[in-house]
């Protein structure tokens, strides 16, 4: 496989987390892989790409992990609005391009859910349709997960994007809907639930 979108249904989901998670796990299996942030917002200290490719200890270009850094902490479309901005969607296809000449499997981390607005007319699961790359969807474990990870599986299928499984994150044991969630997300969607990740702090 060439590559995976890693979307979520909100941001702060959980979606670097997850990330990270499996470029080890991809590694540790001898695949060589890289990763890609398309559109970071906000300051520096936050940025994603920059967080992933110190992890990693990645060799690419930033620009390529991050073609397109925007400084305002909002959606693409509201942020560029603010800064003046034209965005691009095809220094993001081409970044992509050129990573995946790099590596076996590129990893992409989305920005916040998939509706999140890149345009005006172009949200975030137009770009994992253009990527042409299926995706994983990272949700919360508790209460609250259902919708939020229906409501995301369907809009993802309404823009004819592969939807290959679903990863539960923030395991706490604590609360009585993580026990349940699981089951009722797989056989709701007919997607499988991948892996359910214990919050570790
Ligand atoms: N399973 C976990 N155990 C411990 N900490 C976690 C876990 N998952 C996420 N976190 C922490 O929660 C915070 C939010 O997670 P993360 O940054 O991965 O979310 P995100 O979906 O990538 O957010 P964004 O939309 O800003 O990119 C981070 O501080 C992260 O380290
Ligand atoms: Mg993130």
């Amino acid at each position: 496989m060439s590559g995976i979108f890693i979307t979520g249904t909100d941001t702060g989901v959980g979606k670097t987390f997850v990330t990270l998670y499996l470029a080890e796990k991809f590694r540790r299996d001898g695949i060589n892989v890289g990763v890609m942030k398309p559109i970071s917002a906000g300051p520096d200290k936050d940025n994603d790409a920059v967080y992933l490719k110190k992890k990693l200890k990645l060799d690419d270009p930033i620009e390529l992990i991050n073609p397109i850094r925007l400084k305002h902490p909002l959606a693409p479309y509201p942020a560029a609005k603010i800064e003046n901005r034209k965005l691009k969607i095809g220094k993001i296809i081409k970044a992509y391009k050129e990573l995946s000449k790099r590596h076996q499997t590129v990893i992409v981390e989305g920005l916040g859910g998939v509706a999140v607005p890149i345009t005006k007319t172009y949200c975030v699961a137009d770009l994992i349709h253009d990527l042409n790359i299926p995706a994983i969807v990272v949700a919360r474990a508790g209460l609250g997960t259902i919708n939020h990870t229906l409501l995301t599986i369907g809009a993802l299928i309404d823009c004819h994007v592969e939807v290959i499984g679903i990863i539960l994150n923030g395991f706490t044991g604590k609360n009585v809907s993580e026990k349940t969630n699981a089951k009722v997300i797989e056989e709701l969607s007919g997607i499988p639930v991948l892996e359910k990740l214990k919050w570790t702090t």
